[in-house]
């Protein structure tokens, strides 16, 4: 059984298939109405969300199957009290694939230790969201006809924007990519994003400020909102939150096949002038989202895949290179034992989650959390 907890839980191989298949179904939508007749999708959203749980919903009825789920947790058994784990095993009895939102990174992982059927991460906190990197390759593909090649700026909250996160570690398996990174100071990429880039295929980077400068280099500008939900003060959300606003002035310094892209919501960062111009992509990105989604869900209710025995890429890799401390009494372990710090993880909540791990692998210099990436300490 195969989830999707990290893009790279998918190949490069696998994703151009998914794309070749949204393609289909985007021109032969009739082909796949019946396709899932009788399977359920589960949406957990435990945190705010329109278009991703819309998008999944509206993905699995044009499939012919049917959803059912919640859109806040006060209206889950979670507000009771219960573990993800429990909600997990207890969806799998009902639904045939879960997709999960929840403002704690990691969640959608031990969803997918627990389960039965596969689970989709459908955003965890500020650590990553792949079906919006699914839409965000398809996008490009379709607008460029390549993904390779191309000066990509992502531009707003690097610190908090979980889709940026999950696009660069998309963008670093493919060939030729130049990163301009446009961001104050303040929401900066972490560093973890970085160290997971992978220097095979040479992806490079540079920072720039501003975006006034750094447009004309551009063929795709991915703007981001500024996450104010993940701000711990409302001083530094109102400092920041209109740090950089494209607008039609900008726009006139911009190449003309530039893409511009946005995985809404948008506050103030796009002027809705821009909308009417047609290098702004974000609404078709939208829909190329609803066709990823429907690519995803059949691949991984497909049999060949649901079957699959290589679902040890990604997160869960590093999932298997760290175990969970299982005997308290085994005082070597716990002399080793690491710890995850970051109070937005998952072990910092979950119940009978042990937030402790020890290294299987001595190679591992640099340990970090399987559920939130952040550095064990
Ligand atoms: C994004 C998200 O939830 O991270 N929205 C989405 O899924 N389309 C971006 C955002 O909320 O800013």
């Amino acid at each position: 059984m195969r989830n999707l907890m990290d893009i790279t839980d998918l190949s490069v191989f696998e994703l151009q298939s998914m794309m070749t298949l949204a393609d289909d179904i985007s021109s032969n939508p009739q082909r796949y109405g019946d396709a899932l007749k009788g399977k359920k999708l589960a949406t957990l959203f435990f945190e705010p969300s329109t278009r991703t749980r819309l998008s999944f919903e509206a993905a699995m009825y044009e499939l012919g199957g049917n959803c059912l789920g919640f859109s806040e947790p006060k209206n889950s058994s979670v507000s009771k009290g219960e573990s993800i784990a429990d909600t997990s095993k207890v969806i799998s009895q009902y639904a045939d694939i879960i997709a999960m939102r929840h403002p704690l990174e990691g969640a959608p992982l031990v969803a997918a230790q627990n389960a039965s059927v596969p689970v989709i991460n459908a955003g965890d906190g500020g650590h990553c969201h792949p079906t919006q990197t699914l839409a965000d390759l398809y996008t490009i593909y379709r607008k460029k006809g390549k993904i390779k090649n191309l000066t990509v700026g992502v531009c707003g909250d690097l610190k908090f924007g979980r889709t940026v996160h999950s696009l660069l570690a998309a963008l670093s398996r493919y060939d030729g990519i130049h990163v301009v990174l446009i961001s104050p100071k303040e929401l900066e990429l972490p560093e973890y994003v970085m160290k997971q880039i992978p220097k095979a295929f040479g992806m490079t980077f540079e920072k720039d400020e501003s975006l006034e400068h750094a447009i004309s280099k551009l063929d795709i500008l991915y703007m981001t909102r500024v996450q104010k939900e993940r701000f711990h003060t409302e001083a530094d959300y109102e400092r920041l939150k209109d740090c950089y606003i494209l607008n039609a002035e900008k726009m006139g310094f911009a190449k003309k096949d530039l893409v511009v892209l946005h995985p809404l919501p948008r506050v103030n960062e796009i002027d809705p002038e821009i909308d009417s111009d047609p290098r702004a992509c974000y609404f078709e990105q939208v829909l190329c989202g609803k066709y990823m989604r429907m690519a995803l869900i059949l691949t991984l209710l497909s049999p060949e895949f649901f079957n699959a025995s290589d679902c040890n890429r990604g997160s869960m890799v590093r999932l298997f290179s760290t175990a969970k401390l299982q005997n308290d009494a085994e005082s070597e372990l716990e002399r080793s034992r690491l710890y995850c710090k970051n109070p937005s993880c998952i072990t910092s909540t979950e119940i009978g989650l042990q937030n402790g791990f020890v290294l299987k692998e001595a190679s591992q210099k640099e340990p970090r959390c399987p559920y939130c990436d952040a550095k064990l300490q």
